[in-house]
């Protein structure tokens, strides 16, 4: 299959950074939010991430230009006519992702390869509102986008092998590695990491340690190159709390309860980096 257009929806700090590694690699892109505000901080996100990278000689100037006039912005879902691939990066909730999913149903070509960022949502729940359930599957970048080589490539338990091909080669054409799993809750990477980041909310929670005591501890001791919380507050508490609930219903086990602190975080609006303010303080 051979992939010119592509559109990626929602323009935070996944889809921002997808929509740049699609556009970098000579991809045509389309990026889609709900709203013209949410579309500008996306672009010039994108746009700093770049002028950093010229400034430290990594791409030069013009290709740093050529890569903002691949991409184009729009608050319509209709403007997936013309896109071959489409990857979605909306909020981690299983209504919103499947009320895009069947409208881009709709609306994209009936070839297009529909792919979802989400980090622990079922594929193959959202493969089947859609009509063409064979083209569609995961595809989980990893944040910072631009900066980490994996992608995990989640099969439905519909996705066709022409699909899971198209996404594996796709993936290199990014100078990323794929590694294919299957469609469980939180597949592989958020099965493993999640608990941690649970479990050292947990210990904060209990009084066993300061944010930064766990985090040095991690780091330290164990060689992480970022601590638990650090990580939480750079994925968004909101997303973490919502894999802790996939995770818990999904398998049904004590062991994936979410911690109340993390809760109680969310709802004050404690969302992380992305909100000012998490287990640390942002300016
Ligand atoms: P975010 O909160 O930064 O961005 C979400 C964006 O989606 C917002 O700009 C919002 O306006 C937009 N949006 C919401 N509903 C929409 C709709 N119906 N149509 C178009 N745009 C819509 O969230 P983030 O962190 O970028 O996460 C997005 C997805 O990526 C989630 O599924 C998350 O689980 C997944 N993910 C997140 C990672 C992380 O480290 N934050 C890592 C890997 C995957």
């Amino acid at each position: 299959m051979n992939v010119k257009t592509m559109m990626v929806i929602g323009a935070g700090q996944m889809g921002a950074g997808i929509a740049q590694v699609f556009a970098q690699a000579g991809f045509q892109v389309k990026l889609n939010d709900l709203s013209e505000d949410a579309l500008q901080k996306g672009r010039s996100g994108i746009e700093k991430r770049l002028s950093r990278a010229v400034e430290k000689e990594r791409i030069s100037e013009g290709e740093a230009s050529a890569t903002l006039e691949r991409l184009q912005t729009t608050t319509k879902l209709e403007d997936s006519y013309d896109c071959d691939l489409v990857i979605e990066a909306v909020v981690e909730n299983m209504d919103v992702k499947t009320n895009v999913f069947q409208t881009l149903d709709k609306h994209a070509p009936s070839h297009a390869i529909l792919a979802s960022n989400t980090s622990s949502l079922p594929i193959t729940e959202i493969a089947a509102v859609t009509e063409r359930p064979s083209q569609v599957i995961g595809m989980h970048f990893m944040n910072p986008v631009p900066v980490m080589k994996l992608v995990e490539i989640i099969r439905a338990l519909q996705t066709s092998d022409e699909t899971y091909e198209a996404i594996e080669t796709i993936t290199k054409q990014l100078s990323k590695t794929p590694v294919e799993v299957n469609d469980f809750p939180g597949f592989v990477s958020n099965r493993v990491l999640m608990p941690m980041i649970n479990e050292a909310i947990y210990t904060v929670y209990e009084g066993v340690a300061t944010p930064e005591a766990v985090d040095d501890v991690m780091k330290l001791g164990m060689n992480h190159p970022m601590g638990p919380l650090t990580l939480a507050d750079f994925i968004g508490l909101d997303t973490c709390l919502y894999i802790m609930e996939v995770l818990h219903e999904g398998f049904g086990d004590s062991k994936y309860r979410p911690c109340p602190l993390l809760r109680q975080y969310v709802k004050a609006g404690w969302l992380g980096k992305k909100s000012g303010r998490g287990f640390y303080q942002y300016s």
